[in-house]
């Protein structure tokens, strides 16, 4: 098969590149990405001398462009990753969140669309379906009610793409999942901004009581339901993904404090992010049942084997969290610290 991967040198879709390239040497992978902040290079660096994978830096909004790879790879299916992918950031400014992940879609749809005979999958989130009380799962008939500027552009994306399926026909199938974590995240999400902090003995920002409860799953474990949903889910399905393992935030900090030799006096708690969610969790048994789906990573595992590549790739990790992330955490965590500290 040969795909056309949007944001493939982000967190996830990086992770998904390198898993395809692996499983089916003969596939081609046409990787679009514009690298934002979030885009970078160094995650595909295996990949570097692959003559099957091609690297095209381009927005996804530039539709002729998209147009003209799909055409000219015979691209046979899109797996759209790209996105801006993080809430903290969408509450500091929302317009790039519909630029990218509303507008960027529509872009890539009507792209297939003109071409014809393209597979599309959309990689979307749990959060479209807005936050639970303590107690069910999301299924995939939830109505979609998201509550952040990014989960409501999410939702918008995911409306367009079935829209696309009803309307004129476009072969679609939307995966979506839960809260991922492993190698190669960038460090303004939970578990890598926590683990590096720990690591340098800084102190670590937790937003509110940190009840919010979150369902983890490993980023391969992720992939690997991408994959089999492009390559055998039903056109027009949603497929959620999760891998049952609920834990509130704080429980998760504390584990990484644990892995990383400290303990909890590092946790400071500081004022909550607006809005914020409180509970998520997947019911994910009709990709268990229809797509023969099962996780393979427990968490304990996976967080310590994520540790233990952050502490083996700490030229990676300096390298990001210079020059605009800096910036960026002095704005989202300064004064919040600041406060705590009071
Ligand atoms: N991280 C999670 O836990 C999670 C969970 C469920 C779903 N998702 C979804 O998975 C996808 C990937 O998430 P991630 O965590 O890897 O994000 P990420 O921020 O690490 O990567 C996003 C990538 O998209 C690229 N990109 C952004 N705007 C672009 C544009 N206009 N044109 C081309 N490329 C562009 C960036 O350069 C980057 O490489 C997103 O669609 C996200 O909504 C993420």
């Amino acid at each position: 098969m040969n795909l056309l991967v949007t944001g493939g040198a982000g967190f996830i879709g990086s992770a998904f590149v390198r898993m395809v390239r692996r499983r089916r040497p003969a596939d081609l992978v046409v990787n679009l990405d514009v690298l934002t902040y979030a885009g970078n290079l160094e995650n595909l660096r295996e990949l570097e001398h692959d003559p099957k994978h091609v690297f095209v830096r381009a927005d996804i909004r530039e539709r002729a462009t998209v147009e003209q790879l799909i055409r000219g790879h015979r691209i046979e299916a899109i797996v759209n990753f790209a996105a801006e992918s993080h809430v903290d950031r969408s509450i500091q400014s929302a317009a790039p969140f519909l630029d990218t992940n509303v507008g960027g879609t529509l872009s890539l749809l009507e792209a297939a669309q003109a071409v014809g005979g393209v597979r599309f999958l959309q990689v979307s989130t749990d959060e479209v379906y807005g936050s639970l009380g303590a107690t069910g799962a999301f299924e995939e008939t939830t109505p979609l009610a998201p509550r952040s500027p990014y989960s409501a552009s999410k939702a918008a994306a995911d409306c367009f793409a079935m829209a696309f399926h009803h309307t004129h026909g476009l072969d679609v199938v939307i995966t979506r999942c839960s809260n991922n974590y492993g190698p190669y995240q960038f460090p303004e999400k939970l578990i890598p901004l926590m683990i590096l902090n720990a690591f340098e003995g800084l102190p670590l920002p937790v937003y509110g009581d940190g009840l919010q409860v979150r369902d983890w799953i490993h980023v391969d474990d992720h992939c690997d339901a991408i994959d089999r949903a492009l390559t055998g889910g039903k056109s027009g399905e949603v497929y959620n993904v999760g891998a049952e393992n609920e834990r509130p935030n704080v429980d998760v900090v504390k584990a990484i404090l644990a892995l990383t030799g400290h303990d909890d006096s590092l946790i400071r708690h500081v004022p909550d992010r607006p809005g914020h969610d409180r509970r998520y969790a997947m019911d994910a048994r009709k990709a268990r049942e229809q797509l023969g789906w099962r996780p393979q990573r427990d968490f304990a595992q996976g967080l310590a084997e994520t540790v233990a590549w952050y502490r083996g790739n700490g030229a990676w990790a300096g390298r990001v969290r210079s020059g605009a992330y800096r910036d960026y955490y002095e704005r989202q965590y300064g004064d919040r610290l600041a406060r705590a500290a009071r």
